[in-house]
């Protein structure tokens, strides 16, 4: 290979050289039809020992250009995303082994802090962004329930790219505000996620514009998956546990790929065990996993999945309800050794609540959903005592105000002070942690 980077066809393993290559097939296997590639780099894999060193000072997810497909650094569009913080919670850890006498070492992603929009998804942005413009692209569409959408429409608007939105009609009304604000295009799709995918894909197709591909998009997919390589950098080793709330699946398969792309240089043995949450409003996948675990994982089991038609969540950034690469997901999270399983959307407030009083953290429901992961499956006894837990955040408080505007609980309307009791923040500890004793 000559080039930096090809993409291989997961099919028949034809080579295609560039993204321009790709995209002039619309996103196909010139040979064979098939959308899924996976990309491959002529880059000395031991180059990753030297950008994950104690003394690397990364700016953002372009430190690691290396193994990313970008040709010309030129091109790069960045806010100095992808080098969020990762933290120890002790608060987390005081509570397991108090509750569950586990001494557990919990970590959190804090992509609250990322600069652009506030979640993991910034970095999908940023690597699209510097691809098509170095791809000479002009338009671009994209259909997402939230976070992918305003990530993508912040980058590609510094970019200059005309960013054509989807979202379905229960999309998170800051989302929507932001992705307009930034002058690029939404489109409110009365229909759910799986509707709003082919309405966008109609557009698409209509007027010749590319658009995002599912959860193994390249574009995606290798930007996601330098947080292996994060991880690697703060903490020095990959930690037992990995758990995020589960969508369509891009951070879990960006794990896989971030390790295959490093095998061999001593790193990496295995994945961590993902545990993946689902919200129970909408969780076939969580639903499909428990059923085939039921059974005892019988022949075939990874294709049998429901597929939920307009659900109705309380979390709609998190809700896929035709999770189409369930075949692949369930068996990757089955070779780590892992779990999906639903969690109470209901306790979402709660755990920010608890979060925000911990730590002065103002997180979004999805990263709630990430963290009643956590709680759920300490409940569930999915830990061994010794273990170290990363759970993804994936967003903050700014993606969604009006949940942050429900977890208020101190307010008081009053007409003079003899209606104040004086206040003390103490007294409210029981309080925050009562939903969880
Ligand atoms: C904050 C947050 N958490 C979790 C997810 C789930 O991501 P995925 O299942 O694609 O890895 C998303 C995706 O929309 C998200 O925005
Ligand atoms: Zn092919």
């Amino acid at each position: 290979m000559t080039t930096k980077f090809q993409l291989v066809c997961r099919k028949c393993k034809h080579r295609i050289d560039s993204f321009e290559e790709w995209f002039s097939h619309n996103q196909k296997c010139p040979k064979c039809g098939n959308n899924i590639v996976d990309t491959e780099y002529s880059t000395d894999k031991n180059k990753i020992l030297e950008l994950i060193s104690k003394d690397a000072k990364p700016e953002s997810l372009f430190h690691y250009f290396d193994f990313l497909p970008l040709n010309d650094k030129a091109n790069i569009v960045t806010d100095g995303e992808g080098i969020a913080p990762i933290e120890r919670w002790k608060f987390l850890e005081d509570f397991a082994k108090r509750k569950y006498n586990l001494s557990l070492q919990i970590y959190i992603n804090r992509n609250d802090k990322s600069f652009a929009t506030g979640t993991f998804k910034d970095k999908g942005g940023a690597l699209a962004a510097s691809v098509l413009k170095e791809a000479g692209i002009k338009e671009y569409v994209v259909a997402s329930t939230g976070n992918t959408a305003t990530a993508f429409a912040h980058y590609l608007a510094k970019a200059g790219i005309s960013c054509s939105v989807f979202v379905p009609h229960d999309a998170l009304p800051d989302s929507v505000a932001h992705i307009s604000t930034y002058g690029q295009k939404l489109f409110r799709v009365k229909g759910d996620y799986a509707y709003t995918k082919k309405v966008a894909a109609e557009y698409a197709k209509k007027y010749k514009i590319q658009m995002t591909g599912g959860n193994l998009d390249p574009l995606r997919l290798e930007a996601k998956k330098t947080l292996l390589y994060e991880i690697l950098r703060i903490i020095g080793r990959v930690p037992d546990v990995y758990i995020q709330a589960l969508s369509g699946g891009t951070g879990p398969f960006a794990m896989e790929k971030a390790m295959k792309d490093i095998a061999g240089t001593g790193l990496v043995e295995k994945l961590p065990r993902f545990l993946l949450s689902q919200g129970d409003r909408c969780a076939p996948q969580a639903h499909a996993w428990e059923k085939a675990k039921k059974d005892k994982f019988p022949q075939h089991w990874e294709t049998v999945y429901p597929i939920y038609e307009n659900p109705v969540t309380l979390i709609p950034t998190i809700a896929t309800g035709h999770p189409g690469l369930y075949p692949l997901m369930g068996p990757l999270v089955q070779k780590t050794g892992g779990e999906i399983f639903q969690i109470r959307e209901e306790s979402a407030v709660d755990i920010a609540r608890l979060v925000a009083y911990e730590r002065v953290i103002k997180i979004g429901p999805a990263s709630a959903a990430g963290i009643a992961g956590l709680f759920e499956s300490l409940k569930r006894g999915y830990f061994k005592d010794g273990e170290s837990v990363l759970i993804n955040m994936g967003e903050g408080a700014g993606r969604a105000l009006s949940f942050m505007q429900e977890t208020a609980y101190t307010v008081q309307d009053i007409h003079s002070v003899d209606d104040c009791l004086r206040f003390d923040r103490d007294a409210l500890k029981a309080k925050v942690w009562e939903p969880f004793e």
